[in-house]
């Protein structure tokens, strides 16, 4: 008897909370964010010289997606590259519970075959700023690739002020075919690309055309007065303040960017809020976001450049040249200053006083553990395997397995063909590490829920 009264008092219990649950979840419940997309070869001119690009819906970089903390992306993706297949690989995104939609090619998925319609289907749960970019052969320098935006839920604010909201991808281009510059860099001898012909700003630059060595032979093959290449134009209400949020997707280069006459406050490093602090340059390496904010505050009677430069490599391409446009100028003007020149390639104090700046925002620290079960120190280097350049953790370079990682687990295909059951290198001779000596070695697994110290 007792027990019976206390297991209907328990089914009220679940039912009242089930109730209650429900209320909140559904006060919170993320909504659907559906996207339809077409990934095919197109001809265009982002830097005024026309070659096969891969675009989004008839466009490079692809469509934005714009997505609120807690809903779901869908993204039906249509391949209609003919004879390549495709992959999108969403960067930031954590695929909690969504492993399969992570997009890597030969780690979490099958590529997606020509013709062939692939879902993804995703919960966004950290707002921030993110990039997705094709995650097959190097199709991400054919200029397949995107920006994600996520929006903090309804009712909470972040720990700055703006009044817009813009975004801004930075890239370099080739002008050779990625599978030109992919057959150099594994032929022996190894052919290298060479610095990029021009930095694009939201997926467009300027070529001078007369650098070509021979002129082409199909007239308007780079033609200065494409649409396609006219400079991306950020126009701006004099007094208003703007969160740039500023990405960059370059394959080769180190950037710098800069606003002339106006300072930025970093806030946001990689979806994560930061202490604020001002600059006058931002230096960005591939695969990063920030946020900026930037007052409109200087002069309003002309135009501004904003420019990227090359950092690290001594530079052999020109500015990349974007115009702030102060409203009501007319939007294509040339401010009537030269471009400012970037900081010295070379230039390091700058570059590192950025880095030690950057901390977590007070208010969103998260404590590491006090103690790790396991430190892996890690050591990036390039090596030689079989006369081919590849790049190495630990003497170990990544070559794509027969069968995709995650689909082995699934089917449970003998794991010893797909992971080297050794553990993983965890260190490295400081001494006495030959970077060149090195052979590919199958991938290894660490287990889950450790807890792990990486140096
Ligand atoms: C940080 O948190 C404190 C205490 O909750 C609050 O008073 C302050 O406004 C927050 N700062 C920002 C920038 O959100
Ligand atoms: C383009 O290159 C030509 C030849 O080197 C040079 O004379 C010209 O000034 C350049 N134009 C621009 C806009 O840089
Ligand atoms: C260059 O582009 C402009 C604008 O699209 C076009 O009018 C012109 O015919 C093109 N020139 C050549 C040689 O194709
Ligand atoms: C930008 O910052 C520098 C150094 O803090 C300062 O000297 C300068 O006045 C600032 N410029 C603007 C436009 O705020
Ligand atoms: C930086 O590079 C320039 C040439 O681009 C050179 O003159 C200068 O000495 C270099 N500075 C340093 C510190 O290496
Ligand atoms: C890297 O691996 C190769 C073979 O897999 C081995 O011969 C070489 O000694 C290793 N190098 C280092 C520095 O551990």
């Amino acid at each position: 008897m007792v027990e019976i009264l206390e297991c209907r008092t328990l089914v009220k219990l679940l039912v009242l909370c089930h109730l209650i649950f429900s209320v909140a979840v559904s006060k919170v419940e993320g909504r659907i964010r559906h996207y339809r997309w077409e990934v095919k070869y197109e001809y265009k001119s982002p830097d005024c010289f026309k070659k096969l690009v891969i675009t989004i819906n008839g466009g490079t970089p692809g469509p934005k997606i714009l997505a609120q903390q807690g809903d779901t992306v869908v993204v039906e993706l249509k391949n209609s590259l003919l004879t390549e297949n495709v992959a999108i690989h969403w960067h930031g995104i954590r695929q909690i519970g969504t492993p399969w939609s992570d997009g890597t090619e030969g780690v979490t998925q099958c590529p997606i075959l020509p013709g062939d319609i692939f879902i993804y289907k995703f919960v966004v749960d950290r707002a921030g700023s993110y990039l997705y970019h094709a995650h097959y052969g190097i199709q991400r320098e054919a200029g397949l690739y995107g920006s994600i935006i996520v929006s903090v839920p309804n009712g909470v604010s972040e720990p700055f002020v703006y009044d817009y909201d813009r975004s801004i991808i930075l890239n370099d281009w080739y002008h050779k075919s990625t599978f030109e510059q992919a057959t150099g860099l594994s032929s022996i001898p190894f052919v290298w690309v060479g610095e990029p012909q021009s930095l694009l700003i939201n997926g467009r630059g300027r070529f001078n055309c007369s650098l070509l060595a021979t002129p082409s032979l199909e007239a308007g093959v780079c033609n200065a007065t494409n649409p396609d290449c006219s400079s991306y134009i950020l126009t701006v209400i004099s007094g208003k303040t703007y969160r740039l949020r500023i990405s960059s997707l370059t394959s080769l280069s180190a950037l710098n960017f800069q606003i002339e006459g106006h300072n930025m406050t970093v806030v946001e490093a990689d979806g994560h809020y930061v202490e604020p602090f001002e600059i006058q340059n931002l230096y960005i390496y591939s695969g990063e976001t920030y946020s900026i904010l930037v007052k409109a505050n200087q002069n309003p009677s002309r135009n501004y450049w904003m420019t990227t430069n090359v950092v690290s490599r001594k530079p052999a391409t020109l500015t990349g040249l974007a115009i702030l446009n102060y409203y009501p100028n007319y939007p294509k003007k040339s401010p009537p200053t030269l471009p400012t020149a970037g900081p010295l390639w070379n230039e390091t104090a700058q570059r590192l006083a950025q880095s030690l700046s950057l901390k977590a925002h007070k208010n969103f620290t998260h404590t590491p553990p006090l103690t790790s079960d396991k430190v892996i120190v890690l050591l990036n280097t390039q090596n030689k395997i079989d006369g081919v350049h590849r790049w190495s953790v630990n003497n170990v370079s990544f070559s794509l397995p027969h069968t995709p990682y995650l689909v082995a687990l699934k089917e449970n295909v003998n794991l010893n063909r797909v992971f080297d059951q050794n553990p993983p290198p965890e260190n490295y001779d400081f001494e006495n590490y030959d970077i060149y000596n090195v052979d590919a070695q199958n991938q290894r697994r660490l287990w889950y829920n450790r807890k792990c110290q990486v140096l």
